[in-house]
C-alpha cells in the first residue's frame, strides 16, 4: 500500500468505532481527511445515525460540513463519547506527538472532553522516542516568542519559528504562534518536559499527548494493526 493508501485504510477503519447516536471528536490532517470520508459513506449507507462532530479545527469543520456531517460545539456537548484524530510520532507506550498541522490546542481540549481517544497513524509515525523524528510543536502568545526562545532552549530544544507558504509567522486558528522544537538524541522525559511547558506563562499548549491514547490504529502494508493501552 502507498501511504495514501494506508492513511485511508486507516481512516475507514476508525470509521468503524463511531456507533448511532455518539459525539465524536473530529481531528485534523490528512489522514483525518479520509475518516471524515468515511463517516460520511457510514451515514449515507444508513449504518450509523444521529453522530455529531466537535471540529478541532476551521479546516476539518468546512470539510465536515461539505461532507454533510453534523457538528455542534463544546456548549453543545460537553462530554464526548470519542475523539478520533492522527499524530506525527508514536512511542511504544502509546504517547504522542501530535500538532504539525497547527491545530494542537483545541485538539488537546477535544481529547480532554472524550472518554476514548482513539489515534491514526502509518506505520512511519512509530518511533522508539518521541522526538526522533517529529519536532515537537509549542503554541505560544506572539507577545512571549522573545522570552520562549531561551527558555525553550534551556530545556535542549532548537526552537524553529513555523512560518506560512508566504514566509509569514503561521497562526492557528486560536490566533497563536508555533515553534517546534527539535531535540538532538530525541525527548530524554517526556513526562518532564510537558511539566516544564505545562507550568510556563505564555505557552498556550504544547503536542505532547501523554497517557491519553485509548488505542492506536496503525496502516501498515498488510492492513491495519490494534494497539491498546492497558486499563483504558
Ligand atoms: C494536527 O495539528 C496534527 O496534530 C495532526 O493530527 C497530525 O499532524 C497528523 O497529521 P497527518 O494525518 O496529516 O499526518
Amino acid at each position: 500500500m502507498s501511504a495514501e493508501e494506508q492513511k485511508r485504510a486507516v481512516g475507514y477503519r476508525a470509521a468503524g468505532y463511531i456507533e448511532n447516536g455518539m459525539k465524536v471528536g473530529l481531528g485534523t490532517g490528512s489522514t483525518v481527511r479520509w475518516l471524515l470520508e468515511a463517516i460520511a459513506d457510514r451515514r449515507t449507507a444508513g449504518e450509523i445515525r444521529d453522530i455529531v462532530g466537535v471540529p478541532t479545527s476551521d479546516d476539518t469543520a468546512r470539510r465536515a460540513v461539505a461532507l454533510g456531517i453534523p457538528l455542534g460545539t463544546l456548549e453543545d456537548y460537553p462530554e464526548l463519547d470519542i475523539a478520533l484524530d492522527g499524530a506525527d510520532e508514536v512511542d511504544p507506550d502509546l504517547d504522542v506527538i501530535k500538532g504539525l498541522g497547527g491545530a494542537l490546542l483545541r485538539e488537546k481540549i477535544v481529547v480532554m472532553t472524550a472518554a476514548r481517544f482513539v489515534v491514526l497513524v502509518d506505520e512511519s509515525k512509530l518511533v522508539d522516542r518521541l522526538g526522533q523524528k517529529a519536532p515537537l510543536p509549542v503554541e505560544i502568545d506572539p507577545f512571549s516568542l522573545g522570552a520562549q526562545l531561551p527558555f525553550l532552549r534551556r530545556l535542549g530544544a532548537d526552537p524553529v519559528l513555523r512560518r506560512d507558504g508566504n514566509g509569514n509567522a503561521f497562526r492557528t486558528d486560536g490566533g497563536h504562534i508555533i515553534l517546534d522544537c527539535r531535540f538532538a538524541e530525541g525527548i530524554s522525559d517526556a513526562a518532564a518536559l510537558a511539566a516544564a511547558l505545562d507550568a510556563r506563562p505564555g505557552v498556550m499548549e504544547h503536542g505532547l499527548f501523554l497517557d491519553v491514547a485509548t488505542r492506536v490504529l496503525v496502516a501498515r502494508s498488510g492492513g491495519v494493526d490494534v494497539l491498546e493501552r492497558a486499563g483504558r
